[in-house]
């Protein structure tokens, strides 16, 4: 086959063949001829073929169940019917039943036959560049489906390698600072897990008042840190048992701003410095607090919930020089200092935890997962 595109004519006359096959010589195309249907279909079988011109009667099988052969068995092939005048109207219902692309009369007109063969490639052509347009959009599509598909899986896979991350360093990040605040507490044998519970009583008070959840995280932290200032002064004053002098008084009060200083560095507890800073400043604004005898709504709220939680915590604890005090001691005290070294804010959402869980609310050893409080 020596062109790109094949016809094959089909006719029972030798003499029609002929010069339809004369009449093609000088196109671009190879030409078949068959003279019978038989013949066709076994030749299309065998060569591509674009372009197939039948005449109606033949003697085995008409030219419109041929070509409805030719449409079942290679449904690409354009398919066109030569036929005299008198078979016109079996044409058109084949043409009407969509077997026939076109119907070309006998006699032909040499030009016309060759222009309507050159349209047939052409409508071949379209008809084969779209099916090929169509294979290729379909397979882009299959790939597209798949590469989403993988994409989708790898995201899910991440997101959830990072919310793993995610949640093992925010454990990682309580775990150290609480190692930090009882490196604190082991100065002092009486204050062993001080911190903690006053972490855990600032949250559950916070919450009681309503604080939004990233407020919670701030507050425990803080609790456990507020005393890590301690640190920076002698073991001597922290432990001693006597009532201490009013140097060694000054001394311990320094405590808040030290605890303050050594925070400040850290990026992650900028939130935190000032709530340290300020957890000793009476709510009145006295000189009984410090360091900066803030007043009211200026002191930081959560160095006001720690204050409650730390007396609370402190009151409620074996001391060298006395005993836990009872609840109704410490009910009593937070009473009478409220207003004045307590916001009353904060004093009666204790004072109603307190109703509400009892002597559970001051437990040792309460097992405490912030996050998991959080989530609550
Ligand atoms: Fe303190």
């Amino acid at each position: 086959m020596r062109h790109e595109h094949t016809i094959l004519f089909v006719d029972d006359e030798v003499n029609i063949l002929k010069a339809l096959e004369r009449l093609m010589r000088t196109e671009d195309m190879n030409v078949l001829h068959a003279s019978r249907a038989s013949e066709a279909l076994e030749l299309l079988d065998k060569h591509p073929t674009q372009v197939v011109v039948t005449d109606q009667r033949m003697p085995e099988m008409s030219g419109v169940d041929l070509l409805s052969h030719v449409r079942e068995r290679h449904p690409d092939i354009v398919r066109m019917m030569l036929t005299g005048y008198t078979e016109i109207n079996v044409a058109v219902d084949a043409i009407n039943r969509g077997e026939i692309y076109r119907l070309i009369t006998k006699p032909w007109n040499d030009d016309e036959l060759r222009a309507t063969v050159r349209q047939a490639f052409d409508h071949a052509d379209l008809k084969a560049e779209i099916k090929r347009l169509n294979q290729v959009t379909r397979e882009q599509n299959f790939k597209l489906q798949d590469m989403n598909r993988n994409l989708e899986d790898k995201v899910r896979d991440r997101t959830k390698q990072l919310a793993e991350k995610h949640q093992q360093l925010r454990t990682a990040y309580v775990q150290t600072i609480r190692a930090l605040a009882e490196a604190v507490d082991a100065k002092d044998a009486y204050t062993r897990g001080h911190s903690e519970r006053v972490g855990v009583y600032a949250s559950k008070i916070a919450r009681e008042m309503g604080f939004a959840k990233d407020l919670l995280e701030r507050v425990y932290i803080a609790g456990l840190l507020h005393d890590v200032g301690k640190i920076g002064i002698r073991d001597s004053v922290i432990t001693k048992p006597d009532r201490l002098s009013l140097e060694e008084y000054e001394e311990i009060k320094r405590h808040s701003e030290i605890g303050a200083k050594i925070l400040e560095p850290v990026d992650f507890l900028r939130d935190v410095v000032p709530c340290v800073r300020h957890h000793h400043e009476w709510y009145d604004g006295s000189d009984r607090g410090y360091p900066e005898r803030l007043q009211g709504d200026r002191i930081p709220l959560p160095s006001r919930i720690i204050l409650v939680a730390d007396t609370v915590e402190a009151m409620t604890s074996d001391r060298p020089y006395r005993q836990a005090l009872s609840l109704e001691v410490v009910v009593s005290e937070i009473h009478k200092y409220s207003g004045t070294q307590f916001d009353p804010r904060c004093a009666e959402a204790f004072l109603r935890l307190l109703e509400r869980e009892g002597e559970a609310f001051i437990k040792k050893d309460q097992k405490f997962d912030i996050y998991a409080f959080i989530q609550d």
